[in-house]
């Protein structure tokens, strides 16, 4: 063979190991894309794996309370979060029933319209509002032997007014009905006239705005002892005898003085609201507050 033949067919050997080559790197790299594809579900899995385990660490700095309460909302847990970074000296527990009531957040933001219409479950306050075109059924007129002319209140806490009044007359004692219900409209008038003449950030330290009051309930009654100005309710013996005997008759003191931070409201020794004999010596043995005993036993429960 001449040195020329020789010398082409080793080039045409190098150029067909060059192809040789291509093609393979080729094939390599087209398996492994289908490798890649294959792999996805895979990632997607440890993706959502990580998710959990977010959700677990979040639940852990819960204590896992999630497990204990069945008033926990999965929907409210970045707040629980939240709220927790800034009340770290509260138990998880008392961070979910804060949030559930809504104390996270500001008063009058986030409000929805109340649960349990026409019930004596029902709550009004700052998060739990009333249609202004809510009317309770069934208002009747108290009798005058126990308040003033025109007071009325929904049937069946009207005739537990009556017995509870009844019973403190029995004793000495005079309670006497002097606020209880009031129209939307009403309650708009009274406001606007606290606002005018106190400001409207005093004026929400003691007046509901109009849809958020109890009085439009027909469920809620001030009331004082035909004495003294039922502002001063609070130094009376008559009060004495309604903190030891209003839950007998179904009856609650709805804003206590050393649970302002709870209900929104100055301390009110003259307001007291139908909730019920059984739930009022729930809340009268334990001390709670009716926004605490409704998150816990009333709310989506009913
Ligand atoms: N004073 C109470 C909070 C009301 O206005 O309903
Ligand atoms: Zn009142």
């Amino acid at each position: 063979m001449s040195k020329k033949k020789l010398k082409i067919k080793k080039k045409v050997l190098v150029i067909f190991i060059l192809v040789l080559i291509i093609i393979a790197t080729g094939i390599i790299l087209g398996l492994s894309k289908t490798s890649t594809k294959s792999n996805q579900p895979k990632e997607k899995v440890s993706k959502t794996t990580t998710a959990e385990n977010a959700t677990d660490k979040k639940l852990k700095s819960l204590n896992n309370i999630d497990k204990k309460l069945d008033f926990f909302n999965y929907d409210y847990l970045e707040r629980y979060l939240n709220y927790q970074k800034s009340n770290s000296n509260l138990s998880p527990e008392e961070i979910v029933v804060n949030v559930n009531i809504g104390l996270d957040q500001p008063f009058y933001e986030n409000v929805r319209e109340t649960q349990y219409p026409h019930t004596s479950y029902m709550i009004a306050n700052k998060y739990n509002s009333l249609p202004s075109t809510y009317v309770p059924k069934n208002l009747e007129p108290i009798s005058s032997e126990f308040a003033k002319t025109g007071m009325q209140l929904v049937n069946y806490a009207r005739e537990a007014f009556e017995e509870l009044a009844q019973a403190a007359k029995n004793e000495g004692y005079t309670i006497r009905a002097m606020s209880t219900y009031r129209s939307y409209e009403y309650q708009q008038q009274l406001y606007n006239r606290y606002v005018a003449s106190d400001g409207q950030e005093a004026a929400d330290t003691y007046s509901a705005r109009a849809g958020y009051s109890e009085h439009q309930t027909g469920l809620a009654a001030d009331v004082d002892n035909g004495k003294v100005a039922y502002t001063d309710f609070e130094n009376t013996e008559e009060f004495t005898w309604m903190q030891n005997n209003a839950y007998k008759y179904g009856f609650i003191l709805r804003y206590p003085a050393d649970k302002v931070a709870i209900t929104g409201y100055m301390p009110e020794a003259w307001h007291y609201r139908y909730v019920g004999k059984e739930i009022a010596k729930t809340i009268h043995d334990t001390k709670m507050t009716y926004e605490e005993y409704y998150v816990r036993y009333i709310e989506n429960k009913k």
